[in-house]
């Protein structure tokens, strides 16, 4: 939950994230230092897709990689449990995470409008993953 204020402005709510944390198909990976948690990944695993729900890194530890490892290593757990793709919604105005998402060879395929509450529009990520 700290983190996720630090880094997402507090995204979840604890009743979110016992979800995220316990029900059948999410997934989540953290990376860890010590006890210290600089960041986590999430998502759902709906048949053979990977829905990415939350991907964040603590802001004085990030630009060192720990994004990268973080996605990949979700996406090898979905790969492992039969995920054959992987998407998610990402605002159009943050760069550094369509970067990291091009980076690591998602597409836009779409984009949805307005559809934050703030008015932004979304770009749909879309990755394939080895069948
Ligand atoms: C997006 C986020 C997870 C990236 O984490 P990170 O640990 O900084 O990412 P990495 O260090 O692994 O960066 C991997 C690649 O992403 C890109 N990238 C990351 N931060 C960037 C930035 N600020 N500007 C431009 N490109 C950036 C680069 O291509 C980078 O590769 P390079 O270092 O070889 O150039 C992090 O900025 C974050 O937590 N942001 C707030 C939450 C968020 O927006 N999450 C995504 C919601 S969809």
């Amino acid at each position: 939950m700290a983190l996720d204020r630090r880094a997402l402005d507090g995204f979840w709510s604890e009743a979110q994230w016992q979800r995220e944390l316990t029900e059948p198909g999410r997934l989540c990976v953290g990376l860890v230092n010590g006890a210290e948690l600089l960041g986590f990944a999430c998502g759902w695993l709906v048949i053979d897709e990977l829905h990415i729900t939350a991907l964040a890194v603590d802001p004085q530890h990030r630009q060192f990689g720990c994004g990268g490892r973080l996605l990949r290593a979700l996406l090898q757990q979905a790969h492992q449990q039969g995920a054959r793709q992987a998407t998610l919604e990402v605002a159009a105005d943050n760069a550094a995470a369509l970067a990291l998402y091009a980076a690591e060879g998602f597409t836009t395929t779409g984009r949805r409008s307005r559809y934050y509450s703030d008015g932004r529009d979304a770009l749909i990520q879309w990755l394939e993953l080895p069948s």
